[in-house]
């Protein structure tokens, strides 16, 4: 038997509704501030990736790239900002009006050693703003990202956030720090002794309990910004202040990618264990350059939407979505079946979410596969109702039944259901609770 490759897992319908209604509550906010969306290759190019990060963990040990039938160097993509930048390099995007805003939502491949909340094809949503240094679009993006997490109902969400420097201070404290390393390297893990030469900043977040100690007197890059650098961040802090989004001080706070420049951040959530980073990002100047393409500074985040799901369940979330089903029809006897695969046809055409029941399962069958439906209201079309022109009307919630003219059953249990399931979000679930326990 085969199963889903390692790393990766199937979503079937009994959580696919929640799945799509996830991503898509997390990027409402952005759609509302003008972000649209964009849709770029699955794969690109090898290079694209090796500049974004040539001495990052994701490009030098977690990229699916192959070779295909032509001879080109091809990689799954491992995240979408580069990929989105290529986009934008190729259509100009710097010579239209600028911020060009935009969201995206898909797959991204990593190789990584999978464990709960880490796979090797997740899904991330996202949104990047191209083209100006103004901190308050730092602020709209940062806040854009809390925004996401209260549209999802995710309480338990800390914002960290940092500032990587620029080109202009961050050689420098680059080389402070470097000299701290090479003089604890006694204390370190072996890959933060080789990170010391290769990107000393990723020592900052090892995990391993020795590195901390030893790095718990490290110099920080906030105390080594340049005065731009210095003004940016304080402006960025002083919107979020303004905007009512709380932030905490993470002057370790190191991503996983080369590209950042300047504001970074990360989104932790406490109910995730090792794997608790549900989003980050940050602002990226120069990745353009590097990508050969014009001065075109940018910011953005993604999210991972597996890691979400499970924070939204560690919360006991209630998932809000409707059923799929609003109108549920027999037919009673084959003679019924072709009045009842039209009705069930003039339903959906009207927009009503509706099914019926295929083969012979007999009334009792029916019945259960009607409850199951979810729907409000079941329409019953037996053969004797089709002589005298009729369709039994059933109210699921209070069993109440009664014949409607044929010619107007799919208007009449459209508009019960409607009704139904509009008294239904009125009810005050704490009432319903206690009136069930009393008849009990
Ligand atoms: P990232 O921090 O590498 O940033 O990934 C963002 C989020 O994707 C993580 O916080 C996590 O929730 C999720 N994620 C990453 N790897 C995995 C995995 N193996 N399994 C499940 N979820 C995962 C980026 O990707 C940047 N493109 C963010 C960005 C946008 N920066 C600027 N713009």
């Amino acid at each position: 038997m085969f199963t889903a490759p390692k790393g990766t897992y199937d979503v079937l319908p009994e959580r696919s509704g929640r799945w799509q209604r996830t991503l898509e509550a997390l990027l409402a906010p952005a759609v509302r501030a003008g972000y649209r969306l964009v849709e770029t290759p699955v794969f690109e190019e090898t290079g694209v990736f090796l500049r974004v990060g040539e001495a990052t963990d994701v490009v030098q040990k977690e990229m699916y790239t192959f070779e295909d039938k032509g001879g080109r160097s091809l990689t799954l993509r491992p995240e979408a900002t580069a990929g989105v930048m290529r986009a934008a390099i190729e259509h100009h995007v710097d010579r239209g009006p600028l911020p060009w805003k935009v969201r995206y939502a898909g797959p991204m491949f990593r190789y990584e050693r999978p464990q709960a909340g880490r796979y090797r094809q997740f899904w991330q949503v996202g949104i990047e703003a191209l083209g100006v240094e103004d901190p308050a679009i730092d602020a709209e993006v940062v806040a854009l990202g809390a925004r996401a997490f209260e549209e999802v109902g995710l309480a338990g969400v800390t914002l960290l956030l940092n500032s990587m420097g620029d080109e202009a201070c961050r050689p420098a404290y680059i080389e402070t720090l470097r000299s701290y390393l090479r003089a604890s390297a006694g204390r370190l893990c072996a890959e933060c002794r080789a990170r010391t030469e290769t990107n000393p900043l990723r020592a900052l977040d090892c995990k391993n309990p020795s590195c901390q100690d030893a790095l718990a007197l490290a110099p920080v890059l906030a105390n080594h910004l340049c005065v731009p650098c210095h003004t940016h961040y304080d402006e960025v802090r002083g919107y979020l202040d303004a905007l009512g989004v709380a932030w905490v001080e993470a002057p370790r706070l190191v991503r996983g990618l080369d590209y950042y420049r300047r504001t970074t951040f990360e989104f932790q959530h406490g109910g995730l264990g090792a794997q608790n980073a549900v989003g980050g990002g940050g602002r990226y100047d120069g990745l353009s350059e590097s990508l050969e393409g014009p001065p075109l500074p940018g910011i953005g985040w993604s999210f991972g939407v597996e890691r979400i799901l499970l924070a939204l369940e560690s919360e006991g979330a209630e998932d809000t979505g409707r059923a799929v089903c609003e109108v549920y029809v027999i037919p009673l006897g084959a003679g019924a079946k072709p009045a009842v695969v039209t009705l069930v046809d003039e339903l959906r055409r009207a927009g009503v979410h509706a099914d019926m029941t295929f083969g012979d399962k007999g009334m009792k069958g029916a019945m259960k596969a009607a409850d199951r439906s979810g729907a409000q209201v079941t329409l019953i079309v037996g053969e004797r109702d089709l002589a005298e022109g009729v369709a039994q009307l059933k109210h699921m919630d209070t069993g109440e039944q009664y014949p409607v003219p044929l010619a107007e059953a799919a208007t009449r249990a459209a508009a019960a259901a409607e009704r139904d399931q509009a008294a239904d979000d009125t009810v005050d679930p704490g009432q319903a609770t206690e009136t069930e326990d009393e008849t009990e």
